[in-house]
């Protein structure tokens, strides 16, 4: 290392979009590769209203990895944190830093330690997954994969905006194995995302670990990977290209169901949902049965907190007004917040 004198301080700050997707990824053919069982969709939100800052320091002064989530210090031992870290080290290259003097070798990042501080723009939600870290990591570092996929399969859907696709692939080296982008972010630009943050607490089972269990243990995601997702991708594309918002939500409510369904056909068991969110889906179910034609389209990821998607400002309003209704602000149930991208929205419901 050129510098000496242990005070220099390297620094990388990066801010990734979230994605939700409406055709899930749930299991791995390839875990080194990161490579899916099937194809997926998602709609990635506005990072002005949705997204993770993540700075990332390395010194010599630091004597181990050490990583702050909004703030609070999380535990490293063990964890998939760890583990991402170690892996992206495998894969770092030469970094120079002409202006601080600074040249770091493959080989010294072996021995340096890393500080990595989070901030996102929403409360935690568990089981909104983020990859801010991993990205800023990989960029400190000098990774020169550059699928999006390091350490984190869904984050590669965040490289476009809009509805993107992230295709399966057939070669073994994942080569194919690509995002590509639907339609545009203007495409469909009516629909609104509301997300009802059920628990903020961290998710018990990561979604790697889960979706692991669940390819080594379940009947019927073999089923799910190879018969019902290829027809509904081909379905919820055609749907999305004509802005069909009842096929969409029949898809996206059909596939988060099935998701969850074979999370509890894995063994032991994985409880991602709780009775809010059951409650949340019977809420919708029952009023866009008797609208007659859907208002809202549900979706959960790997936690309990709901992604409502209204069909128009109109009915996300209306949405609201029912979700306020229903789980009142500070009652027994355990929704605890509303995060919406226009906040006059509210102004909307008076
Ligand atoms: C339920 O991308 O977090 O959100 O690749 O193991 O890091 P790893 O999993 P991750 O899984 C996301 C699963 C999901 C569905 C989805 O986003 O498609």
């Amino acid at each position: 290392m050129a510098d000496e004198s242990q005070k220099w301080v390297l620094m990388v700050t990066a801010q990734t979009p979230t994605n939700i997707a409406v055709i899930k990824y749930w299991g791995k053919r390839d875990e080194n590769l990161i490579l899916a069982i099937n194809d997926s969709i998602s709609v990635t939100l506005d990072p002005a209203h949705l997204c993770t800052t993540t700075t990332v320091a390395v010194s010599p002064a630091f004597n181990q990895d050490r990583m702050w989530l909004n703030g609070k210090e999380i535990s490293l031992s063990g964890g998939r944190y760890q583990n991402c870290l170690w892996e992206i080290r495998a894969c770092a290259n030469d970094v120079e830093d002409e202006k601080k003097g600074i040249r770091i070798t493959k080989k010294d990042w072996e021995n340096l330690h890393v500080h990595v501080t989070s901030y996102n723009n929403f409360p935690t939600a568990a089981g909104l997954a983020s990859s801010a870290a991993v990205y800023s990591l990989a960029k400190l570092m000098n990774v020169q994969e550059d699928n999006g996929r390091q350490g984190s399969g869904s984050a590669c859907r965040s490289l476009y905006g809009g509805f993107v696709k992230w295709v399966m692939g057939k070669e073994e080296n994942g080569s194919d194995s690509i995002a590509v982008p639907l339609v545009d972010e203007k495409h469909w630009d009516e629909l609104v995302i509301i997300i009802a943050v059920v628990c903020s607490r961290q998710k018990e089972t990561s979604s790697t670990s889960g979706m692991r269990e669940t390819v080594e243990t379940s009947a019927l995601i073999e089923h799910r990977a190879k018969e019902v997702v290829p027809k509904r991708i081909i379905q919820m594309e055609e749907a999305i290209q004509k802005r069909d918002f009842a096929t969409f939500t029949h898809l996206t409510c059909a596939d988060s169901n099935q998701f969850h369904a074979v999370c509890l056909d894995t063994s032991p068991p994985i409880f991602y949902m709780n009775d809010t969110s059951h409650r949340i889906i019977g809420c919708v179910e029952k009023w866009n049965r008797s609208e007659g034609t859907p208002q809202v389209a549900y979706t959960f990821d790997a936690g309990p907190n709901a992604v409502l998607i209204a069909r128009n400002r109109t009915s996300a309003a209306l949405l609201l007004q029912r979700l306020l209704f229903h789980f009142p602000p500070n009652s027994e149930t355990d929704l605890n917040s509303y995060v919406i991208g226009d906040k006059s929205l509210m102004e909307d419901i008076g």
